[in-house]
């Protein structure tokens, strides 16, 4: 019989996070805040990583936490001429903070409303950052009063706080799933595939079906029929009943994406992905359908 493992020793505390609803009214305040001030456009997009295929925050978060733990790593290992290198990466850590911070707020912002996991850890990872930035700032304030070895205490009591601040944002990607592609796992038939029977589909109306466990919107326009899979890769809501047809476009109107009908190509994020797209053709009555190479 296999043994189950025992639940990590974190794991208690997680759930606590996870259940306590008392954040849930001032978040979800924030959350609409947060999303209607940045609304969507070039600025949502930059903050989001549209340009760059993925979540821009992580990559803004090795900065802040490289620099804060490198100087902790000198205040301990580095000998006595590195206290100015220290306060220096210190500071380095504050000024890349602010924009890190924004960076996070609009990723937990688009998933938090509907997932209360997300906005409660959310809030919980950054209320730990706060209490690392806080740290950090107070250490370096006691070095240049020439306090440095209270400097460096801050600075260690900073670095756990961190630890546990980039622990949770880890969960909250890597386990509550917030920027990870929603497409990425069943992205749909790389050959071709029954999807409908062609007299079901009606000129302008999107239906969803499931082909191969992956969900597709199939529309029908002028004789000719676009399919793309219906998880909007940036959040997973569904095109069919959240997307609003335009031209040639298909927005999502959860955050605002739209993708090109005919081929998934992303126009405007925040997705940073385009949406997985399919060819079609119409055999003996069947739309088949088969994904783009
Ligand atoms: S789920 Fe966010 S834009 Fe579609």
């Amino acid at each position: 019989m296999a043994t189950r493992r025992a639940p990590t020793p974190l794991q208690p505390l997680i759930d606590k996070i996870e259940s306590f609803e008392g954040v849930d009214e001032p978040a979800k305040a924030l959350s609409w805040k947060v999303s209607n001030t940045l609304g969507s456009g070039a600025l949502k997009d930059m903050l989001s990583g549209t340009a760059i295929g993925h979540a821009l925050h992580p990559m803004l978060t090795d900065v802040v936490i490289g620099s804060f733990l490198s100087s902790t790593a000198l205040d301990v290992i580095g000998g006595d001429e590195s206290h100015v290198a220290s306060e220096r990466l210190i500071a380095l850590g504050i000024a890349a903070y602010p924009p890190t911070a924004l960076t996070g707020m609009s990723d937990w912002a688009d998933g938090s409303v509907g997932n209360a996991a997300v906005r409660r850890v959310g809030v919980a990872h950054a209320a730990a950052n706060s209490a690392a930035l806080a740290l950090y700032a107070a250490s370096l304030v006691a070095r240049r009063r020439g306090k440095k070895g209270k400097g460096t205490a801050l600075g260690l009591l900073g670095a756990g706080a961190l630890g546990f601040a980039g622990y949770l944002g880890g969960h909250l990607t890597l386990v509550n799933g917030v920027g990870v592609d929603q497409t990425v796992f069943d992205a749909g038939p790389s050959e071709w595939t029954e999807a409908a029977d062609a007299a079901d589909l009606v000129e302008g109306e999107p239906v969803r079906v499931v082909v191969e466990d992956a969900p597709v919107l199939l529309l029908r326009r002028a004789e000719r029929t676009f399919a793309l899979h219906d998880r909007c890769n940036h959040r997973g809501c569904s095109l069919v009943g959240r997307g609003e047809v335009s031209g040639d476009e298909i927005e999502c109107t959860c955050h605002g994406s739209r993708f090109s009908l005919e081929d998934g190509s992303l126009i405007q994020g925040p997705a940073t992905q385009p949406q997985p797209a399919f060819e079609t053709r119409e055999r003996e009555g069947k739309i088949e359908l088969r994904l783009y190479s």
